[in-house]
């Protein structure tokens, strides 16, 4: 048994051929699963956060190069996609270049992307929907709001907002994916508005002294009673990795080459589209947000200290528009409904791609006779996401989330070079120009990205890995399908 047998590209040729999937995804709905996936709380959320602990009003200089690493990784994802168009993402194109136990390490860690995310996103999906409702004057009680170490009451507690919502997406992937494809282009829609809204706003409240300087010298910042150093160039790198986690999300295109219609062509093109489009529209909502509000207002012990949780919503308020907290509180709440959606489809569709390679149980692989969807899968991953979000505080899931992404980027950057001096001649319909030098630069920058990351995240994240390993001696390796064939 090899460890490191690769899976021959004509052999995912020959999967795509045997796929009972409906392919039903055009070129637009991919970008639109794309801009889903990656246009969530992030950009509501981490930006105080990145202005006030890390890069002040550079955070937009922050915001280039988390994206400029995204891009990195969407070229290499891209030549992937337009070569190995299957669902598999960047677990099949481990498989099909480095060797099965990196394939199975990388689909493993997909996991903290894909289903840790939707966790993540899960619950603070339930708190927008709590401020909506509270909003309209509605009040869930505290017991079924919070997760029971969280809840200071005594008794039963659940967040059951975050259980149901998941509950709900699971049956609508059920159905099928066209189905929830259209949900999502209509969500999309609603949340680029709200983005734009936000920028064209927001711009008649723009104070350019507030821009300036726009690299604050180094200073000591104090967060949760422990003191970073903040500001100056290395504040605008380590912010970077503080808002990383609002760029999480157009890979899950490529989980989706089984059911597009032309995946060789459609999918590289949305991968980078999307990325493309929400680059530009964080940019501009970051010079925005630290123009409308100086980046040191930010302080959760200064003036408003709740401005650091909200802060969009916050600058909005202290600009008199207290109506636009409703519009982004709307949007929040209905936007992160397709980010859980494309994630709990794309962890699924990861699953599908190990199950048929016999690395996890058939059952993953298991189609809906009539929706062509693989339901059982969808409701197992569903049921799991739903009572984790119900019940566990998250607060490092975020970061995790954020080790995955990047681990997997590091190693599609590490693959898809192996493959073009292995397979040069290979027909691929988009290549990565430069290849060498973008490869390298991806992989310098999603690993140092990672470096920054919460230190308890990251050594989670590694015993996450570590269990994997296990996993795959314990299992794996004896039902792989390509080394029992040999
Ligand atoms: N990028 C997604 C978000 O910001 C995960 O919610």
């Amino acid at each position: 048994m090899s460890l490191f047998i690769k899976k021959p590209l004509s052999a995912f040729e020959e999967d795509m051929k045997k796929s009972e999937m409906k392919r039903v995804l055009g070129k637009w709905s991919l970008t639109a699963i794309g801009i889903g996936a990656i246009i969530g709380g992030g950009i509501f959320v981490l930006t105080g956060t990145g202005a006030y602990f890390h890069a002040g009003p550079a955070l937009a200089l922050s915001f280039v190069i988390a994206g400029i690493a995204c891009v990195f990784a969407a070229l290499c994802y891209s030549e992937f996609a337009s070569m190995i168009p299957v669902e598999g993402s960047a677990y099949a194109y481990a498989y099909g270049t480095i060797g099965e136990v990196f394939a199975w390490i990388i689909g493993w860690g997909l996991i903290l992307e894909y289903a840790m995310g939707s966790m993540t996103v899960a619950v603070s999906w339930s708190g927008y929907f709590n401020k909506l409702l509270h909003l309209f004057n509605l009040h869930l009680p505290a017991y079924l709001t919070q997760d029971p170490k969280s809840y200071t009451g005594e008794g039963f507690s659940m967040n059951l907002p975050a259980t149901i919502i998941v509950l709900l997406i699971t049956a609508l992937l059920v159905k099928g994916t066209k189905e929830a494809a259209k949900a999502n282009n209509l969500i999309v829609l609603l949340k680029v508005a709200a983005v734009l809204f936000v920028i064209i706003a927001g711009a008649f409240f723009i104070n350019v002294a507030n821009w300036t300087p726009f690299v604050p010298e180094v200073a000591t910042v104090v967060n949760n009673g422990e003191s970073h150093t903040a500001y100056g160039w290395g504040g605008v790198v380590s912010g970077a990795a503080a808002i990383f986690f609002a760029y999480v999300g157009f890979d899950a295109v490529s989980t989706q080459a089984g059911e597009a219609i032309n995946p060789k062509k459609d999918v590289p093109f949305a991968i980078v589209a999307s990325l493309l489009v929400c680059t530009v529209l964080y940019i501009l909502v970051s010079l925005v947000l630290t123009g409308m509000m100086n980046y040191a207002d930010f302080n959760p012990t200064g003036k408003y200290p709740d401005a650091i949780k909200a802060p969009v919503a916050a600058a909005f308020d202290l600009a008199g528009m207290p109506w636009a907290v409703f519009i982004i509180t709307v949007a929040a709440t209905v936007g992160l409904v397709s980010v859980m959606m494309v994630m709990l489809l794309g962890q699924s569709r990861i699953f599908m791609g190990m199950s048929k390679d016999g690395l996890i149980p058939k059952m993953f692989s298991d189609l809906h006779p009539k929706n062509k969807t693989p339901y059982k899968s969808n409701i197992l991953i569903g049921v799991i996401v739903a009572i984790v979000a119900g019940f566990t505080p998250i607060a490092t899931l975020a970061d995790m989330t954020s080790f995955g992404t990047l681990f997997a980027f590091t190693m599609v950057c590490i693959a898809v070079w192996l493959l073009r001096v292995r397979e040069p001649n290979t027909p691929r319909s988009f290549k990565v120009p430069a290849l060498p030098l973008i490869a390298t630069l991806g992989i310098v920058i999603n690993i140092y990205l990672m470096s920054k990351l919460n230190l308890h995240a990251i050594q989670l994240s590694g015993a996450w890995l570590v269990i994997g390993v296990l996993i795959y001696f314990a299992y794996s390796r004896h039902h792989s399908k390509l080394n029992n064939s040999k």
